[in-house]
């Protein structure tokens, strides 16, 4: 259960919001392949949708490290190795990684002090990585696996958009 504009939201409305988000998403990026673009688009739509988040956006790999891109939110931390925070550890793993409660978790970079749940989604693309999607929200516990799910399904629409035929 989360809040939406002070009444409780059950999973069922929060599988539906992000079947809407698919269905919007797809047809923001349709007949545009270009990274940055659709990246910002992505971050916006999701940030002006979804409930209680504080932050989201996309770090993009370049010269083997994550280089903060396109997001919503207050100024961000630019530069994350691989290995390094929440970020750096999905990406370095490949799996997406849901963080109840980011004080618990070791080496967590805290970039705006409201955060307290993060969610992280590695996107890659047949077989490279091409960087992260990453949501902050300043409820603990905000995300679950609905969230996860919600999530990869986004970045694979996005991802699917950089290659998609003209
Ligand atoms: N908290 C992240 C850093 C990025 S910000 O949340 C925008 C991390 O630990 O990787």
């Amino acid at each position: 259960m989360f809040e939406l504009k002070d009444r409780p939201v059950r999973a069922s409305d929060k599988t539906a919001i992000y079947a809407g988000l698919a269905e919007d998403l797809r047809a923001l990026l349709h007949g545009e392949r270009d990274v940055i673009a659709n990246a910002a688009n992505m971050a916006s739509l999701i940030y002006h949708t979804l409930p209680d988040v504080n932050w989201v956006g996309l770090y993009l790999l370049k010269d083997g490290e994550l280089v903060l891109g396109p997001f919503h939110g207050r100024p961000a931390c630019v530069r994350i190795a691989l290995g390094r925070g929440v970020c750096g550890t999905a990406a370095a793993r490949r799996e997406t990684i849901l963080v109840p409660d980011v004080s618990a978790f070791p080496g967590h970079i805290a970039c705006d002090s409201a955060s307290r749940a993060e969610l992280v989604v590695p996107l890659i693309e047949q077989g490279r990585l091409l960087g992260v999607l990453d949501l902050d929200s300043p409820v603990p516990a905000r995300f679950d696996q609905t969230d996860r799910e919600g999530c990869e399904t986004l970045a694979a629409i996005y991802l699917d958009s950089l290659t998609a035929a003209a």
